[in-house]
């Protein structure tokens, strides 16, 4: 049979090693990393070159960059279908992204949402590799000729702008890269924060009732989501002046798959109150295995070393083609 035919689409994304995973980051990216490995060629990285734009405790780092890891594979992700690797572990993400930094424009890069939102909050720190992120990010995309990236919404103008750098890149020297599109998450895209629906989860919050760590234990899970903020008024339906019971729907809905219709009708005789316990018992529900195959593999060092490290092996074969290719498209060729 035909080689090519047989082909599948590489899938690449990449997760920072943050500490731990909001409700929002699962159903927005994570969740579907899983389901996604069998009919595509997956690369999964932990990306913790990533993380040091803003400042890191490096033993801190280290751990998460294993939490990172270990959650990703408790999420579904298999070593034996996917490859898992630590960013900072193959050095050709550096060396493209030294390349490709020459060929975006400082225009294009000042005009990221991210760049802006970050220089606001971290005004202390407003160092050269905030501004590149996204020229690394390029890199990790552009070195595995992928055809798919998985992101949460708030990625989608960085993917935009590996297609764009890709793309000049082509243009002067013939065609070296894959253009890579998104792939956004049909629910969940944005969830939103338990005590203030109007803005989205996030872990920097300052109020752990805002959000839902994946690795919560189940009361604590079902605590935050009794305290959710609703709205006046009664009845579960989604609305614009609604927008708690809207983000509990939205949640309930990227959980379990049902539309806002079949959750109108499960849920039409339910009180506010009967509904917020009914999402976070659900919620619950999905999360506790995650958690306790979590729990078991941070465990197991040897493990994830044997994981890393075969994951990095072949990342690194497959890198390697696409940047000796550049060198030499560039004239480093000698
Ligand atoms: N920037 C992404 C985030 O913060 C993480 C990431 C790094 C990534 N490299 C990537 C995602 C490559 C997709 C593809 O969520």
């Amino acid at each position: 049979m035909d080689a090519q035919a047989e082909k599948k689409p590489v899938v690449l994304s990449g997760v920072q090693p943050s500490g731990f995973v909001t409700l929002g980051n699962y159903l927005g990216a994570f969740k579907n990393w899983k389901s996604l490995q069998d009919e595509n060629d997956c690369i999964y990285m932990i990306a913790n070159l990533h993380a040091i734009t803003v400042r890191q405790d490096p033993a801190a780092l280290k751990k998460n960059t294993l939490e990172g890891l270990a959650l990703v594979l408790a999420c579904g992700v298999d070593p034996e279908k996917s490859d898992i690797f630590i960013q900072s572990h193959n050095p050709h993400h550096a060396q493209l992204s030294w390349v490709l930094s020459c060929y975006a424009q400082f225009g294009e890069l000042s005009r990221m949402t991210q760049f802006k939102d970050k220089s606001a909050k971290y005004a202390d720190n407003i160092n050269g590799g905030l501004f590149t992120y996204p020229v690394l990010m390029a890199s990790d995309i552009l070195l595995y000729q992928t055809d798919f990236v998985p992101v949460g919404i708030d990625q989608k103008q960085h993917v935009e702008l590996a297609r764009t750098i890709a793309n000049r890149f082509n243009g002067i020297y013939s065609d070296v890269f894959t253009m890579p599109d998104c792939i956004l998450p049909k629910q969940g895209a944005k969830i939103m924060s338990l005590t203030d629906p109007s803005k989205k989860m996030s872990k920097s919050d300052p109020n752990p009732k805002s959000y839902v760590a994946v690795l919560d234990d189940r009361n604590t899970i079902i605590k935050k989501f009794k305290s959710a903020m609703t709205d006046s008024g009664s009845g579960i339906y989604r609305a614009e002046d609604k927008l708690g019971i809207s983000n509990l729907m939205t949640i309930y809905s990227a959980v379990t798959g049902k539309n806002d219709e079949e959750i109108v009708k499960e849920f039409q005789n339910f009180g506010y109150g009967d509904f917020k316990a009914a999402v976070g018992e659900t919620v619950a529900d999905t999360l506790a295995p995650i958690k306790a195959r979590f729990d078991e593999i941070i465990a197991d060092k040897a493990y994830l070393k044997e994981v890393y490290t075969k994951g990095n092996e072949r990342a690194m074969k497959r890198s390697a083609k696409t940047l000796s290719k550049v060198y030499k498209k560039v004239g480093f060729g000698i």
